[in-house]
């Protein structure tokens, strides 16, 4: 059997009197000078005249498809060259270390649109295909809560204090608000006032530099703070 024969018979995705769709086999080139053979010229050898229309998609398949004669291939190419041509993708996938069925166990989000996507970094997923589950390691998630201030790890009062405590906010008075609010409160940072209203927390910046001190009470930023200040935004708050 001529090597091109091998290659047809292993590789025929479709075939009728006009044309023929190819999976080309890696490390040989459809058409072209750069190479010593080529499909076309190794057809060509075995008395099949081809001419190739397009490659269908290089990033996703090896699929070629050419014209069995001259006077398909004008017509062919300029489907494809004016995009008039529909294509339908069908993908045959082999899963890899995945299981063939179970339960998707994965923090889930909504993402742009309304869309919903898995809320978690693809690397950090894992695979148990004994127990027929994908699932994110506990301290993964363990470690996104913590460094998150927006995750709170435990119930907060109604009002969330949180103090910026970084360079800007430390060198326009940060920690001496901060100590004011524990004596105001008697709470220290993560503690909740025994009535529920207040939990005082110190943060990290805040990206609101040019205003510190800065706190945020649950989505309301208050910056340029003082004690004064905080005191009437304390008693606005109750
Ligand atoms: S340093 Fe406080 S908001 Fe940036």
């Amino acid at each position: 059997m001529s090597e091109w024969a091998g290659i047809r018979d292993g590789g025929v995705v479709f075939e009728d009197e006009a044309v023929l769709v190819l999976n080309k086999p890696a490390g040989i080139s459809v058409m072209g000078e750069r190479h010593e053979t080529d499909l076309v010229r190794m057809a060509a050898a075995a008395g099949e005249e081809l001419f190739p229309v397009h490659r269908i998609d290089k990033v996703t398949s090896g699929a070629v498809l050419f014209a069995k004669e001259l006077r398909w291939h004008g017509p062919l190419t300029r489907q494809f060259a004016g995009r008039t041509v529909g294509k339908a993708y069908l993908a045959i996938v082999t899963p890899g270390g995945t299981p063939a069925q179970g339960v998707i166990d994965l923090p889930l989000s909504a993402g742009r649109k309304g869309r919903v996507r898995v809320a978690a970094q693809r690397a950090s997923i894992v695979a148990d295909s004994a127990r027929g589950t994908w699932s994110v390691p506990e301290s993964e998630v363990f470690g996104i809560a913590t460094f998150y201030t927006m995750f709170n790890m435990k119930p907060v009062g109604r009002h969330h204090l949180q103090v910026c405590m970084t360079l800007s906010c430390s060198l326009m008075g940060a920690d001496r608000l901060f100590r004011h609010l524990e004596q105001k409160l008697k709470i220290g940072h993560g503690e909740t006032t025994p009535d529920g209203r207040f939990t005082l927390r110190r943060v990290e910046c805040l990206a609101a530099c040019g205003g510190g001190p800065c706190m945020q009470v649950g989505f309301d930023y208050h910056e340029n703070l003082d004690e004064k200040k905080t005191d009437a935004l304390l008693e606005r708050l109750k």
